[in-house]
């Protein structure tokens, strides 16, 4: 499906930029990689296609998942990421990230992120499906906020790392299965460039965009796994997409993010006759697994006709409440709702993307030079479902390994040029209304609940709009469509390949989990 690349160039006619180590993004796995990187090499660069700060990092609340409380360990952090992943986390991979976390999380701490703390110690709170409080927060529910202001700073202050910002990554460049470098497009000069790097980092988060209903900023389009895939690297898990059951839904009023962690201290869900509906669904209630809360909302919406179920938290002390969910008692007093005493209504929103680059153990992926982390990347480390606040963790510890192994075998640049010169006008292409109707279609045949009949309809129009993929893509929109469209049609294929129900993939056709079907799906485009 995917042509190779998205714009007519020449590399020998482009301004040429060389660093030994180049990073695609800036939320916590791009900067905590150019942080580290930084140690140990010269020159870093990265860029990051609007600001440093517009990431869905800066958005996340809930927080980040170690097992660093008196109660808890390693091993039953390792048994609750495994239980929410239905059976596809690859075990290693777990288990490197529960041991090797909180150490990365000190190290955060040490570049002075500010944690909130009772009585001295990390005050910790719960998450669906985690049966130990280890969520540590900062700020109460703005703790990725902190994580990003404490990255910026330190990556900013550092005289060998450069970041570029409002700069799109086009396409990777790539020959003889080596990534060199990338085409990018300077949104101030309004022109394209060449950057070449020994070392590559796609860490540009998921595709959420992709969907209608989404907690993620408008950024998030899939960028890095839609060029990575056009440049021939493996793509894994595509079809396992995370909602979060608990998004403020209120017609007219952005979709916004209300935190798990506000189930984890007793909020509850009631039905639109004021029942609370999830006892019923799951011995967890509140705090089952996300998927399982996501089709219960969806069930009791169905029957009672609603557009959305209700958070309570009116059994709680209303101060109590405010003073732990600050940002969102914020957000939702200027709509007019008191997280304390209203009934918030919620529905759930595309949140996380469980598929990605396929790496290995160190970010490394199929493509010489090229490596992966973050949500853009697939270590298998989620398995067919994320825990809760697993993911700003993921980005720190498969982040940082990116430097065990990009340390000991640096590549030279090499003397490569690349063209890409077939392409037609960018005519006919009129890029917002096939956007609107592209997360029209994925959301309502490749969502939370899936047929073979809706992805069947969904692949179908996808390949009508091939023609788009034979013209040039003129603007960053274009550019961002045509990466949602190539992430799109990936997540529904790999969706209509699996013929069971596992985690955040279900299909009512298939609704059961089946032991054939225990292994990943890993696509790659033939080049
Ligand atoms: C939340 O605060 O509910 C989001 C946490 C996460 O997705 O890990």
């Amino acid at each position: 499906m995917a042509g190779r690349y998205l714009v007519n160039f020449d590399t020998r006619e482009l301004e040429t930029v060389q660093c030994a180590f180049l990073i695609l993004g800036s939320g916590i796995a791009g900067l905590y990689t150019a942080h580290l990187a930084g140690r140990y090499f010269n020159d870093v660069v990265v860029l990051t296609k609007r600001g440093i700060d517009d990431t869905a990092t800066e958005k996340a609340q809930g927080g980040i998942a170690a097992a660093v409380g008196p109660s808890d360990s390693p091993t039953l952090h390792y048994e609750d990421t495994l239980f929410a992943g239905s059976n596809l986390c690859e075990p290693e991979a777990v288990r490197i990230l529960v041991n090797e976390g909180p150490g990365r999380i000190q190290e955060l701490i040490g570049l002075g992120a500010e944690f909130d703390r009772a009585d001295g110690r990390l005050d910790l709170t719960r998450e669906g499906a985690h049966t130990r409080r280890r969520i540590l927060h900062a700020a109460g529910d703005a703790t990725g906020a902190e994580i990003q202001r404490v990255l910026s700073t330190t990556v900013r202050s550092n005289h060998r790392i450069k970041v570029l910002e409002n700069h799109f990554a086009v396409d990777l460049l790539t020959a003889g299965g080596v990534c060199w470098g990338v085409l990018t497009w300077d949104k101030a000069r309004e022109r394209l460039a060449v950057f070449r790097a020994g070392v590559v980092v796609l860490a540009t988060g998921g595709a959420g965009q992709v969907y209608r209903e989404t907690t993620n900023p408008g950024v998030v389009t899939g960028d890095g796994i839609a060029m990575a895939y056009r440049a021939g690297a493996e793509v894994m898990d595509m079809e396992f997409v995370q909602f979060h059951p608990t998004v403020l839904a209120v017609r007219g009023v952005r979709r916004f993010l209300i935190s798990e962690a506000v189930r984890g201290e007793g909020g509850a869900l009631l039905n639109a006759k004021g029942e609370r509906f999830m006892p019923r669904y799951h011995p967890q209630a509140e705090l089952a697994p996300r998927d399982v809360v996501v089709r219960a909302i969806l069930r009791e919406m169905e029957a009672e006709g609603s557009e959305c179920v209700f958070l309570s938290l009116r059994h709680l002390d209303p101060a109590a409440v405010r003073g732990r969910f600050p940002t969102i008692t914020e957000r939702l007093a200027r709509n007019g709702l008191d997280l304390a005493l209203d009934l918030i209504p919620v529905s759930p929103a595309a949140h996380y993307f469980m598929g990605g680059v396929k790496t290995g153990l160190h970010g490394e992926t199929n493509l010489k030079g090229l490596y992966a982390c973050g949500e853009a990347a697939c270590v298998g480390v989620h398995g067919a479902n994320r825990l809760a606040s697993n993911s700003l963790l993921d980005g720190l510890v498969f982040g940082g390994r990116i430097l065990e192994h990009a340390r000991a075998s640096p590549l030279g640049p090499m003397d490569y040029s690349a063209a890409g010169r077939d392409l037609g006008p960018p005519e006919g292409v009129h890029v917002p209304s096939l956007r609107e109707e592209l997360q029209a279609l994925m959301q309502e045949h490749v969502g939370p609940v899936r047929t073979a009949a809706g992805l069947e309809k969904a692949l179908k129009r996808f390949e009508d709009w091939g023609w788009i993929r034979g013209r040039e893509a003129g603007t960053p929109e274009a550019m961002e469509l045509r990466d949602m469209l190539d992430v799109a049609q990936l997540i529904t294929e790999a969706a209509l390949m699996r013929n069971e129900s596992r985690g955040g993939h279900y299909r009512s056709d298939y609704p059961l989990s089946c032991e054939r079907w225990k292994k990943h799906i890993i696509l790659r485009r033939q080049v």
